[in-house]
C-alpha cells in the first residue's frame, strides 16, 4: 500500500508534460446526448448552422462526437504555458476533518492572471477566432470570470472584445469591470440599449437586474450582425469541455507519478 505521508501536499508538473491533446469524451460514451435543435427549424442542428455564430473550427469541434483527440495548437500552448500545468493538492486537512479514509484531491485552477479555470477554453475560442481572420468576439459574463477570461485571452492574440454582463453583478462588482476594460474589452451592462433583444426587454420590464439568458440574447445578436465577429461561450458547450480536459489529463499524469 502506498505510504500516503510520501504523497506531497502539491504535485507539480514540468512544461514538458503539458497535454499536446485535448481530450473528447463523446468519442468513448456509449450514450450520446441528445443532439441540439435549431430553435428555427426544431430539427437536430448542422454544423453549417453554426457557422453565423461560432467560428468554423469551433462549430466541427462542437459536431464531432468520433474523433477522441484533438491536437493543442502551438500558440494555445504558449498561452497555458504561461500559467500551466497546474498543481494537483492533496487536501490533507480537510480528510482530516472529514476523518475519512479516502484520498481527497483537488485541482488548482486559480493560479493564472484571470483567476479561473476558464482561461483554458477562452484561450482556444480566441486562438481559433484570430487564425479564421475573425476581428472581435462578443460574450456574456454573469459573476465576471468568464468575461475576465476571455478578455485576457482577446488581448493575447489581438481581438476585439464586447462583454455584455449583467446589470446587478455590474453594479455589485465594479472591479470586475476595471479589470476587463484593462485587459482592453469593452463591457456593457445588460439589457442594454445596444440591441433589439436589450431594447425589447427594456421596454417590457424597466429597472429589471437583467439575467444571463438575457446578456446572451444581447451578445448572440450583437455577434451575428457585426462583420468579423462571432459569439463565444465559457460553459455549456461540447468544445468547452473539450479544451478543459487539459484539466483532467493532467491529473492523470500527476496520480501516475505518485502511484
Ligand atoms: C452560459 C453561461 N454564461 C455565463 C455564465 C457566468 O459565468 P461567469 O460568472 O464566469 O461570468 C455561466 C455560468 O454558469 C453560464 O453558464
Amino acid at each position: 500500500m502506498q505510504d500516503n505521508k510520501r504523497i506531497p501536499n502539491k504535485i507539480y508538473l514540468s512544461e514538458e508534460q503539458l497535454p499536446k491533446k485535448w481530450y473528447n469524451l463523446r468519442a468513448d460514451m456509449k450514450e450520446l446526448p441528445e443532439p441540439m435543435r435549431n430553435p428555427g427549424t426544431g430539427k437536430p442542428i448542422t454544423e453549417q448552422d453554426l457557422y453565423p455564430i461560432f467560428c468554423k473550427e469551433l462549430a466541427q469541434q462542437e459536431m464531432d462526437c468520433t474523433t477522441p483527440y484533438f491536437d493543442i495548437p502551438e500558440p494555445v500552448q504558449e498561452m497555458y504555458r504561461m500559467y500551466r500545468p497546474s498543481p494537483l493538492i492533496r487536501a490533507y486537512q480537510l480528510e482530516k476533518k472529514l476523518d475519512t479514509p479516502a484520498h481527497i484531491y483537488y485541482k488548482f485552477e486559480g493560479n493564472n492572471t484571470s483567476g479561473s479555470h476558464k482561461l483554458n477554453s477562452a484561450a482556444a475560442q480566441a486562438y481559433y477566432a484570430k487564425q479564421e481572420g475573425l476581428t472581435g468576439l462578443t460574450t456574456e459574463t454573469g459573476a465576471g470570470q468568464w468575461g475576465t477570461a476571455l478578455a485576457e485571452a482577446c488581448a493575447f492574440f489581438g481581438l476585439d472584445l464586447t462583454v455584455y454582463m449583467v446589470k446587478t453583478s455590474y453594479e455589485q462588482k465594479p472591479f470586475r469591470k476595471n479589470i476587463i476594460q484593462t485587459f482592453g474589452a469593452q463591457i456593457i451592462p445588460s439589457p442594454s440599449d445596444t440591441t433589439e433583444a436589450g431594447r425589447r426587454i427594456l421596454a417590457a420590464h424597466p429597472g429589471t437586474g437583467g439575467s444571463l439568458g438575457c446578456a446572451i440574447s444581447e451578445a448572440v445578436e450583437k455577434a451575428v450582425t457585426t462583420p468579423g465577429c462571432r459569439y463565444a461561450l465559457g460553459s455549456v458547450l461540447n468544445q468547452v469541455l473539450l479544451h478543459q480536459s487539459v484539466i483532467g489529463l493532467e491529473t492523470e499524469t500527476a496520480l501516475q507519478m505518485v502511484g
